[in-house]
């Protein structure tokens, strides 16, 4: 039950304040999505964790100028080394992959109290020369964490009877 309050306590941050993460706080995170499940066990994720101000604001330029992205104190790009490996039902195994190491991280911030965004909105190409990202690699999403400098409200979920159905369609 502790967990599915923390579910639902959880909102995309996006006005953080200036203090520092924890660093104990923050390697716990990365060790959430070290522990995610992946497609086959391949754990085709990198994390690349960026602290740098400057760096920062060059993330916050190429994310169409989205300030929370700069704003933020920690911005973590998630990073797949595969980018061609697909399911046995056809479909690329990254995004699926990426996206459960990303919630895992999203889950552990709250877990610490710290405010969490995860952005797509970005050039990637942009992002992958700042970060020195291999070309054969792809820039999935940065992930912001930091302290929350308020109360954000959660955004409304469809009801159960919309999205569920039992036995069939
Ligand atoms: C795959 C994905 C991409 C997202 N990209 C962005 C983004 O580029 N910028 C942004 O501000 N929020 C982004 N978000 C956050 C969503 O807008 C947010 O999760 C959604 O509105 C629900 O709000 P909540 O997270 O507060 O519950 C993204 C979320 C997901 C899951």
């Amino acid at each position: 039950m502790e967990l599915l309050q923390a579910i639902q306590k959880r909102v995309s941050v996006r006005d953080f304040t200036d203090q520092e993460v924890d660093p104990e706080k923050l390697e716990r995170i990365l060790e959430a999505g070290r522990q995610a499940p992946s497609a086959k066990n391949r754990q085709a994720w990198r994390y690349v964790v960026v602290r740098n101000a400057a760096t920062r604001k060059e993330l916050e330029n190429a994310s169409f100028g989205q300030e929370y992205v700069g704003r933020a104190p920690v911005v973590i790009a998630l990073c797949t080394t595969n980018i061609e490996y697909k399911m046995p039902n056809g479909q690329l195994s990254y995004p699926v992959d990426l996206g459960i190491a990303s919630a895992f991280m999203m889950l552990q911030a709250a877990e610490e109290d710290l405010g969490s965004c995860c952005v797509t909105t970005f050039r990637e190409q942009e992002i992958k020369s700042l970060l020195s990202v291999p070309y054969s690699m792809r820039v999935v999403m940065l992930l912001l964490i930091g302290h929350p400098a308020g109360h954000t409200e959660g955004e409304q979920r469809l009801s159960m009877n919309r999205i569920v159905s039992y036995e069939h369609w």
